[in-house]
């Protein structure tokens, strides 16, 4: 048993030795430790997500909606899991068949079962070369970049305040040299990337927003530095990304690498949370186990690693079911790997977990639905605002395509802190505001203002905040006035 351990170990990890012993033992008596564990431990979860969840994380599975009428795979589903994602319900090709004609029967479905049983959703996909409908296969340039953007605010607009988190794009970046996929949603553009996270944060301000791929768990693999760079470039532009996804199919061809840990912290360094999106790794046995255990422990090891999700719940649920690469087998019977991941979430991890919402906007309140009581006047005198203070600027950053624009606005406080801005500038005749997203707007055409909102009016001496606007036509260049107050 210890000379098979170990050399499962070693095959698919060049970690540490502690660490690997550490994790063979747990894996070599996997289902009595848990057993125990469970049995004698009040502090530890007792099922996925509850044993994430004291790790602030959310343990999550993908799911096919057409299985929620199956007993064995709903059982599992709500004990276990916090989080889901539709396996393809929410693909462009399900969401929208038909040029500008919605269908979310399927999506919706799963939403309300994921509320009803106390779940979060994780949404995917807004923008991927695949599954795609067959009429964006006969558009091109203009009009296919139109019709994403269209896509993008239709699908996230529908499914506002109930999105945890987007895969606004998925896929986007070629398997061997670093550099972006050939795809048709490319070919519209380099920015069609960033025009799509600006889109997506108009319309659902509250959701994280991120890029999500495979192939990018090796640090050293050119596809995985390529994506770092796309990332930090987005930072440093203030393009709204909030997370990176690592799908982690892990097989032979694209195995579970020693330097993912490594990977993953070095995203999270960029100021983006890190989600382990499509888990699923072939084999079996305490092979397997160790691995999931040693993916778990990663996570739990980077403080901006929200959760995991893995790519169905049972094996004969994969869309690799030969693989045999997931957590409960095809009677739904917990397997050596279900057995490793939930003690590597009981042992925790080493560093804390950070929450951190969308950097860039405010949170999504849902309005009251009552009238607010009317109430008489306070006695005491309300609290004195800081009369305005100080001077502003602000700069634009505009991604322009033919007949659209998002442009997004830094403010910038001057030597005092702002309490209150308001920003103004003049469209292109002809050009037309069509959203704006942490600012209020007055006007669509000619000159247009736009104002702080609540959780932006101050800013501190020398500090920025950000705000955009979207529209059609040309996007406004040259003079931009900034006023406090
Ligand atoms: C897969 C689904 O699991 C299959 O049911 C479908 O036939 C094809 O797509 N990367 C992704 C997922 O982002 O959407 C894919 O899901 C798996 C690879």
């Amino acid at each position: 048993m210890d000379k098979v351990l170990a050399r499962g170990s070693g095959s698919t990890t060049a970690r540490s030795r502690p660490r690997t012993a550490v994790v063979s033992i747990l894996a070599g008596g996997a289902a009595v430790a848990a057993t125990i564990a469970v049995a004698t431990s009040a502090s530890a979860g007792t099922t996925l997500g509850t044993s994430a969840a004291e790790q602030g994380r959310y343990f999550g599975t993908a799911v096919a909606v057409n299985k929620l009428s199956d007993a064995t795979y709903v059982g599992i589903l709500n004990r276990e899991f916090n989080m889901v994602t539709a396996e393809n319900e929410m693909k462009w090709d399900a969401t929208e068949p038909s040029q500008n004609q919605f269908n979310y029967s399927s999506s919706d479905r799963l939403v309300a079962h994921a509320q009803a049983n106390g779940m979060r959703v994780r949404g995917h996909a807004l923008a991927w070369h695949q599954q795609q409908p067959g009429w964006t296969q006969g558009l091109s340039g203009t009009a296919l970049r139109n019709a994403m953007v269209n896509h993008i605010t239709q699908v996230a607009t529908h499914f506002k305040g109930k999105i945890h988190s987007w895969d606004v794009v998925n896929e986007a970046f070629d398997d061997g040299n670093g550099g972006r996929r050939d795809s048709n949603l490319q070919r519209t553009g380099n920015d069609w990337i960033e025009v799509a996270f600006r889109t997506a944060r108009a319309a659902d301000p509250g959701a994280k927003l991120c890029y999500n791929d495979y192939n990018t768990d090796n640090w050293t693999w050119a596809k995985t530095q390529g994506v770092y760079n796309m990332v930090k470039d987005f930072k440093a532009r203030g393009v709204p990304i909030d997370c990176v996804g690592f799908q982690s199919h892990f097989n032979s061809g694209s195995p579970y690498p020693g330097n993912y840990r490594t990977t993953l912290q070095n995203f999270a360094d960029l100021g983006v949370d890190v989600q382990i999106t499509e888990l699923d790794i072939e084999g079996s046995g305490s092979t397997q186990a160790t691995t999931y255990g040693n993916v778990v422990k990663d996570c739990l090891a980077v403080a901006r690693c929200n959760g995991i999700t893995v790519w169905g719940i049972r094996d004969s649920d994969s869309w690799r079911a030969s693989g045999t690469p997931l957590l409960f087998d095809g009677n739904g019977n917990k397997k050596a790997a279900y057995t490793s991941t939930l003690n590597a979430l009981n042992a925790g991890g080493t560093t804390p977990p950070t929450t951190t919402p969308p950097t860039t906007t405010p949170p999504t309140t849902t309005p009251p639905t009552t009238a607010p009581p009317t109430t008489a006047p306070p006695t005491t005198a309300p609290p004195t605002t800081p009369p305005p203070a100080g001077a502003c600027t602000a700069t634009l950053s505009t991604n322009q395509w033919q007949g659209g624009f998002v442009t997004n606005v830094r403010v910038t406080a001057g030597g005092s802190p702002l309490n209150g801005w308001s920003v103004s500038l003049t469209l292109p005749s002809g050009s037309a505001v069509t959203n704006a997203w942490s600012a209020q707007s007055s006007g669509t055409n000619g000159l247009v203002t736009f104002r702080n909102v609540d959780y932006n009016r101050q800013v501190p001496a020398g500090g920025t905040t950000e705000f955009g606007f979207q529209g059609t036509g040309t996007a406004p260049s040259g003079t931009v006035s900034c006023t406090a107050g």
